[in-house]
């Protein structure tokens, strides 16, 4: 278990074990990679940051991952593991989120992104995206660079 604080100074716990905070969490993030590409979307308000968002009534946060991907990105999932999950302290209340790892087989052009502006494709992520305005906050924090050892640690990235 890791625990750190975020870009807005809450607290954010982090664990690689089976859904350690919550077997029915309200938000999903995940890192995609399509061709040999890390797949990502820019957020019309936060920059850019790979998809996610929240699990709507009568669906699963897998389901939720796999239709965030398609919205935001237009990316087909080929497949998706569950990865790990973290629990942000927020000032108003408390979010938990199960981290996935997905393969685009395809990506579909779509009239719009929901709150997006759709796929961002990238060979590898900058260096400085901690203090890189074009990101979003959620990239920001050490649950990118862990959440990328343990997607690498697991998958050989091809
Ligand atoms: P609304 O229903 O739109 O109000 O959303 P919500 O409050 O249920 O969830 P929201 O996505 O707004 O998240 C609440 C707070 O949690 C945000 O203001 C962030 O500070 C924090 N948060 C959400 N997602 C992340 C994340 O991926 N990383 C970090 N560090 N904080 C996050």
């Amino acid at each position: 278990m890791y625990r750190f604080i975020d870009y807005y100074h809450n607290e954010v716990l982090l664990s690689f074990d089976d859904h350690p905070f919550s077997k029915e969490p309200k938000h999903v993030w995940v890192v995609c990679r399509h061709k040999q590409k890390w797949l990502l979307t820019k957020h019309s308000d936060r920059g850019i940051e790979f998809p996610g968002g929240k699990v709507e009534a009568n669906e699963t946060a897998l389901e939720a991952a796999i239709r965030e991907v398609k919205e935001e990105t237009g990316g087909i999932v080929h497949n998706i593991e569950y990865i790990g999950q973290y629990k942000v302290r927020g000032k108003e209340k408390v979010i938990v989120k199960n981290i996935y790892f997905a393969r685009i087989e395809r990506l579909e052009k779509q009239d719009g992104y929901f709150e997006t502006y759709g796929p961002v494709l990238l060979d590898k992520l900058p260096e400085n995206i901690q203090t890189n305005k074009q990101y979003s906050f959620i990239m920001k924090d050490d649950v990118l660079q862990k959440s990328l050892k343990e997607v690498e640690k697991r998958i050989k990235i091809r």
